[in-house]
């Protein structure tokens, strides 16, 4: 048993640095090769400058996004994040995170639209906002990879205020795409950490499959939860369970 876990772990070792150096590699020929061009003014036309310029912005941001969601996995195995928890009403929690939210979906050409009724804003839920904005970021980056190619480029943030579990009032928030969806068959893998091969990387949208799995272990380290509701007509709907305050 004690062996099966050492391998296990050690396979799951090697599948990271494999993903992470393979994500590393595409960036970071970008930057050299690009930042060389620019240095030695081989680009002199101003649009292409501009063009490369955002290429690189992009590419930074991308590199960001993956070494945030790699420390905070680190972390999680080290520790819980308890004593960042607050209490704060979900409107002003999605007002909070809102703007970055925008700022990824629009170079992708998507529009986040945010809905709810006062009882869903006014429900005080115990969180870590950081946790919360982390978790709807990844959201977000995965819809605009997987669902910006459809032609409803809407993406809705929804928040609820749901029936008692376990004698608490929880909150909701829900982000739905319309893009093509997720298989019943790739449910049960989605939140496996790394649960991408470097082989559909590279044939796919960037990203290690790191993703999800750790905002599931967010959401469940502040005693909520994150699923994929499978009853939707069309798209990929994400439901993030938090627990309101005592
Ligand atoms: N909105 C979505 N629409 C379709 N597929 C999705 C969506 N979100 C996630 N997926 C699928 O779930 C997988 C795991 O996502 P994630 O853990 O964030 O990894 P990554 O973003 O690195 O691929 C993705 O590779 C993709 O196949
Ligand atoms: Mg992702």
């Amino acid at each position: 048993m004690l062996l099966f876990g050492v391998v296990r772990l050690s396979e799951r070792r090697a599948a990271f640095v494999s993903a992470v150096t393979h994500e590393l590699r595409t960036p970071l020929t970008t930057f050299q090769m690009y930042a060389e061009m620019l240095s030695e003014g081989m680009v002199p036309d101003p649009d292409r400058q501009r063009g490369y310029l955002n290429t690189l912005r992009a590419e930074a941001a991308r590199l960001i996004h993956l070494v945030e969601n790699v420390l905070s996995y680190a972390r999680l195995e080290r520790s819980t994040s308890q004593h960042r928890m607050k209490d704060v009403p979900l409107g002003e929690l999605i007002e909070q995170v809102k703007g970055r939210l925008i700022d990824r979906a629009r170079p992708a050409g998507m529009e986040l639209v945010d809905r709810g009724d006062d009882s869903a804003f006014s429900t005080v839920v115990r969180v870590n906002p950081s946790a919360v904005e982390q978790i709807l970021f990844n959201l977000v980056d995965n819809a605009c990879k997987y669902a910006g190619t459809g032609a409803d480029k809407r993406l809705c943030l929804i928040a609820k205020r749901s029936g008692r579990a376990t004698f608490r009032v929880q909150g909701q928030l829900r982000l739905r795409d319309h893009g093509p969806g997720i298989s019943r068959g790739d449910c049960r893998r989605l939140f496996r950490p790394f649960s991408k091969s470097s082989q559909e990387a590279a044939n796919s949208a960037p990203g290690v499959g790191l993703g999800l799995a750790l905002s599931r272990r967010l959401a469940r380290d502040m005693g909520g939860d994150l699923r994929l509701d499978t009853s939707v007509a069309d798209g990929a709907c994400f439901v993030l369970t938090l627990l309101s305050s005592m």
